[in-house]
C-alpha cells in the first residue's frame, strides 16, 4: 500500500506539524509530507520542516490582494507536489469556498474546543471565560463554514480551577498532538482501504 501524501499549512510555532513528522518517523502514520505552506515568513513551522528534510513555501498574503488568487497558487502548489490531503496545522487563515472545493472532504483542521462550542479564534480562553469545567479537542474535516465541518476525532480535557490560558492551553495541546496523528491515520485508512496497492 502506498503512502498518503500530505500537504501541511501552518502559520505559526508547528507543534502539531512536529507531533505529524513525529508519528511518520515512528511508523505511526503511513504518509509522506510533500509540503508545508506558510502565509508567514517567519514562522518556526518552516524551520521545524526544513529540519526534517521538508520542502517548505512562503506565499506571501499580500502579494494576492484577492484571496482566491492566494488560494490558487496554494492548490496549484499543492497539485503540482502531488497532495491528496490536505492538513491545516494551526494555520490561521479563512479558507474560501474555492479552497474548499479544490480539496473536497480531503481537507483536516485541528481545533482546541470541544466543537461545536467554542469556534473561531482563542477557543481556551472563550472555555474560560464561559466557565465550563470540560473543553478538549477536536480533529475534522474542513467544510466551508466556521470550525463546522464533519467531527473525526475529539478528546475531552477538565479545566481545573486554577487554570489560566496558558496552563489550559498547555495541556491541550500535548493532546492535540496525540490524536492529530491518529485522525489523520483514520482517515487515510479511509482513503487506501487494505490490500490497496
Ligand atoms: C493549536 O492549538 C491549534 O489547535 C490551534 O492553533 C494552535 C497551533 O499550534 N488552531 C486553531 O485555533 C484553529 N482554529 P501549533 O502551531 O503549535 O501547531
Amino acid at each position: 500500500m502506498s503512502d498518503i501524501s500530505l500537504g501541511v499549512l501552518v502559520s505559526g510555532r508547528g507543534s502539531n506539524l512536529q507531533a505529524i513528522i513525529d508519528a511518520i518517523n515512528d511508523g505511526n502514520l503511513n504518509a509522506n509530507i510533500m509540503l508545508v505552506i506558510s502565509n508567514q515568513e517567519n514562522a518556526y513551522a518552516l524551520e521545524r520542516a526544513r529540519k526534517a528534510g521538508i520542502k517548505t513555501i512562503f506565499i506571501n498574503p499580500q502579494d494576492y490582494p484577492l484571496q482566491q488568487d492566494y488560494e490558487q497558487q496554494m492548490v496549484s502548489q499543492l497539485e503540482a507536489n502531488n497532495v491528496e490531503l490536505v492538513i491545516l496545522a494551526g494555520f490561521m487563515r479563512i479558507l474560501t469556498p474555492y479552497f474548499v472545493n479544490a480539496y473536497q472532504n480531503r481537507i483536516l483542521n485541528i481545533h482546541p474546543a470541544l466543537l461545536p462550542s467554542f469556534p473561531g479564534l482563542h477557543a481556551q480562553k472563550q472555555a474560560l471565560e464561559y466557565g465550563v469545567m470540560v473543553t478538549g479537542v477536536t480533529v475534522h474535516v474542513v467544510d466551508e463554514g466556521m470550525d463546522t465541518g464533519p467531527i473525526i476525532m475529539q478528546r475531552a480535557v477538565d479545566v481545573l480551577p486554577d487554570d489560566t490560558v496558558d496552563s489550559l492551553s498547555e495541556r491541550m495541546l500535548k493532546i492535540e498532538h496525540q490524536i492529530y496523528p491518529e485522525a489523520i491515520a483514520q482517515i487515510i485508512g479511509h482513503m487506501r482501504p487494505v490490500g490497496d496497492l
